[in-house]
């Protein structure tokens, strides 16, 4: 992202003016050569740091549409899914089904049945219930399911709460200190139709501290040889999740390229060492990034419409868009970081509240936004906004959700077209006892 001599922002070489002219407002905006970058940054570290004996798995529920399969596919890494949904959508992007895994802590049947038949490479097993579900509907379908299960190592990292997962109290995987990883393990392994390659960890989202992950790792490999003892048992695969944080502001810090690449080869090397310590096998790995791939490739542009002062207490400067499009202040009180795109060179000058245009007080993108002196009609971008975005956007008041654009070289494609009021009536019925 630069500002070009029209005192523009740009993004992957586009006029962002230009493309809020196009495209219309609110209007997601994603850089393809950064997502590429992303992807590419990863394996080629596990390419280079662990001989390639890993893959990539870009974690989709921060962005999911057929485009950002086609270009995972394209980019020759995997993915990780958690819905019958998502995996429709990599299906329908013609996505190699053999390097799909598939999450989730409370999997449905018929989303099993589905993952089966589409005959997805991994499934990692989060409940006692779908270990039964699964070996039974693979059993039926006369194969064997390779899967892994989620343990939770119990790291806390620092993170928001709610998307903080490896805490004692957590919905997702089973304990190593209680022993329930352990029993769950010896659980797995009689199933017939179910082959265990491994274990699966995911620490939680937005984290910086590169020791939250290390640890992470350590306990899974203590565990990993800790049942090779008891059970005979040697895993094949871990798979460390995601969860590497991004800059929204300056509050956070620019990892860059090249500090992601240092925070897996830091993983490497706790594997690696691990491994040594207690005489394992060098497992398979993958990492589940989702966030880092995606987010700081993404800015919403939105046009600046309604402007109200509050003497002494605030000034709110409403956008064409808000939680309906970007929830995350709303339920995380996320921080962003805004510019006017039309007016990118002029300094900041005063401190402002963007707000949405939901029918509700909480609907805002943040508070202590430092923007030039905002004018009705002008266009705002905020930054950061690839990740969890699109992908948590709602109809909320019968808002159309976002158009998504994908830009490269200048040029710009949608991958995801407008919604129309059609698409938000399209299975609307009146029962004949309402006519
Ligand atoms: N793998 C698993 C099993 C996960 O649960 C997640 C995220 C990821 C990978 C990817 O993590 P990432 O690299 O994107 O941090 N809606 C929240 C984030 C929820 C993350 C859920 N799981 C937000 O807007 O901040």
């Amino acid at each position: 992202m630069k500002i070009n001599q029209r005192g523009h922002l740009e993004i992957g070489g586009a006029d962002s003016v230009e493309l809020a002219n196009k495209f219309g407002t609110p209007l997601y905006v994603f850089d393809e050569m950064h997502i590429r970058n992303m992807m590419r940054i990863y394996q080629d570290t596990i390419n280079e740091a662990y001989d390639g004996n890993g893959l990539v798995l870009y974690a989709s529920k921060a962005f999911s549409c057929k485009a950002i399969y086609a270009i995972a596919k394209q980019e020759g890494i995997g993915v990780d899914v958690v819905s019958g949904g998502e995996l429709y959508t990599a299906m329908q992007a013609g996505f190699p089904a053999e390097k799909i895994c598939m999450h989730g802590n409370n999997k449905l049947k018929r989303e099993i049945e589905y993952a089966l038949d589409c005959k997805v490479g991994t499934i990692v097993v989060d409940a006692y219930s779908e270990a039964d579900m699964l070996d039974e509907e693979a059993s039926k379908r006369g194969m064997v399911q390779e899967v892994l299960i989620r343990i939770n190592p119990g790291v806390e990292a620092h993170t928001h709460a709610y998307v903080q997962t490896a805490t004692p109290d957590s919905k997702f995987g089973f304990s190593i200190a209680d022993g329930t990883a352990e029993k769950i393990t010896a659980y797995v392994l009689q199933k017939k139709h179910l082959r265990l390659k491994g274990f699966h960890c995911h620490i939680g989202s937005q984290i910086f501290e590169k020791q939250s992950f290390v640890l992470a790792v350590e306990k899974n490999l203590a565990f990993i040889s800790a049942i090779k003892k008891t059970l005979g048992y040697e895993a094949e695969t871990l798979n460390m999740g995601g969860g590497f944080g991004i800059w929204y502001t300056d509050e956070d810090a620019k990892i860059g390229v090249e500090g992601y690449r240092d925070y897996l080869y830091a993983l490497i090397e706790t594997v690696k060492d691990g491994c040594e310590k207690y005489g394992l096998k060098r497992p398979f790995i993958n990492i589940e990034p989702g966030r880092s791939i995606v987010g700081e490739a993404g800015i919403t542009l939105y046009t600046v419409g309604a402007i109200k002062e509050i003497p002494g207490i605030r000034k709110y400067v409403a956008i064409d868009g808000g939680m309906f499009d970007n929830p995350r202040y709303a339920l995380y009180q996320s921080k962003y970081t805004a510019l006017l795109a039309n007016r990118a060179n002029e300094k900041p000058c005063e401190i402002v509240s963007i707000a949405g245009k939901c029918c509700e007080s909480g609907d805002l993108i943040g508070t202590n936004f430092n923007l030039a002196k905002a004018q009705t009609g002008d266009i705002l971008a905020v930054l950061s906004t690839g990740a969890y975005n699109y992908s948590m956007a709602s109809n909320y008041n019968r808002n159309l959700i976002p158009p998504a654009v994908l830009v490269k070289d200048g040029k710009a494609e949608y991958i995801v077209k407008p919604q129309t009021y059609e698409d938000l009536v399209r299975n609307d019925v009146i029962p004949e006892s309402l006519k």
